[in-house]
């Protein structure tokens, strides 16, 4: 093995606590990323399913371009990744809008080496680091970032308010922080939908407070300390368009085929932590169809000096 290779794979490892959020978050994504980390180009979102889009890598890039553009990204802005995945979207936004600073946090060591691969490959290391760390302790010192972003990670937070208040402190004053997050249409109330979305919360790994409606989520945000918070409702742009393609990759008997079930399952769980009587069983398909779910993008500036 090359000394690079050796060096990004052993710095900066946590062994996280036996029954914490975090060892838990991080076994549920580690299984099989070797195989799946350039899959979906290394993306790990939804997508942005507006206009014209047809295909998943143009879907993840539109969502992760909508993001960059809602706080106004730009080429010296520090921006922190919360969440970051296997770093796909920080090589775009260094490239696509010129972004000299990065910084990605994930929970899974296993994403985080792949994003330092990623960065290294596309000659980015200079500007693109990536550490193992958890969203609700973040080590950085008080106001370091312009900018943060937090795409599809926040429900897994133990808790998503603990992440927010962390965010607020690692942020400048006037700094922005943009999510995008799952929230429910409303409260449970029948047995089945409550067991439904007991299921989907257990499934996949959300803990119990962040299971919310868009009021709660904004309530929190605000109680963290942002200003000027925006939130849009995106899920019929982002579950729907999903799950057709998933359900083509599955149909296609192609290597993608267990990525494609798995990723419909998750579907589900989104879908069914969104608004579980939305959910309807499709006869042929070998998994629930969630027509639409909540996704919210929210937008929030820290302090006065910025609008957004
Ligand atoms: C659905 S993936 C989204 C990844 C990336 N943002 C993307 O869009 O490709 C959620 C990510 O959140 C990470 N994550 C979950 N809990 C975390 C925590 N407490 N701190 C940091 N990252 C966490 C997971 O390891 C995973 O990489």
């Amino acid at each position: 093995m090359d000394q690079a290779i050796r060096s990004i794979e052993a710095a900066g490892r946590r062994l996280w606590p036996r029954n914490s959020q975090e060892r838990a978050v991080e076994r549920f994504y580690e299984p099989g990323v070797e195989r799946y980390a350039n899959y979906h180009g290394g993306m790990l979102n939804f997508g942005l399913w507006t206009g014209d889009v047809r295909d998943y890598p143009t879907a993840s890039r539109n969502l992760v371009r909508r993001v960059a553009r809602s706080i106004d990204l730009a080429p010296e802005s520090r921006l922190l990744d919360v969440g970051c995945g296997m770093g796909a979207q920080d090589v775009l936004l260094a490239r696509e809008l010129g972004c000299n600073s990065i910084d990605g946090v994930d929970v899974t060591w296993k994403h985080v080496v792949t994003a330092r691969k990623r960065a290294q490959e596309a000659r980015l290391e200079s500007r693109l680091r990536f550490h193992h760390g958890t969203a609700v302790d973040l080590s950085f010192a008080d106001g370091s970032f312009t900018h943060i972003i937090c795409i599809e990670g926040a429900e897994h937070f133990d808790t998503r308010r603990r992440f927010l208040a962390e965010a607020f402190r690692v942020l400048a004053p006037g700094g922005r922080i943009a999510l995008t997050d799952f929230s429910m249409k409303r409260v449970p109330v029948t047995a089945f939908e409550r067991l439904l979305a007991e299921l989907g919360r257990r499934g996949w790994h959300v803990p119990r407070e962040n299971v919310d409606t868009a009021d709660g989520f904004r309530a929190s945000i605000e109680h963290a300390g942002f200003r000027n918070v925006r939130i849009e409702e995106a899920g019929s742009d982002v579950i729907p368009g999903y799950y057709v393609r998933c359900m083509r990759s599955a149909d296609s008997g192609s290597p993608a085929r267990a990525c494609g079930l798995m990723r419909s399952c998750s579907t589900c769980t989104a879908g069914a932590f969104s608004n579980t009587s939305s959910c309807r069983r499709k006869s042929r398909k070998p998994a629930v169809a969630i027509t639409p779910a909540r996704a919210f993008f929210s937008i929030a500036s820290r302090g006065r000096t910025v609008s957004a």
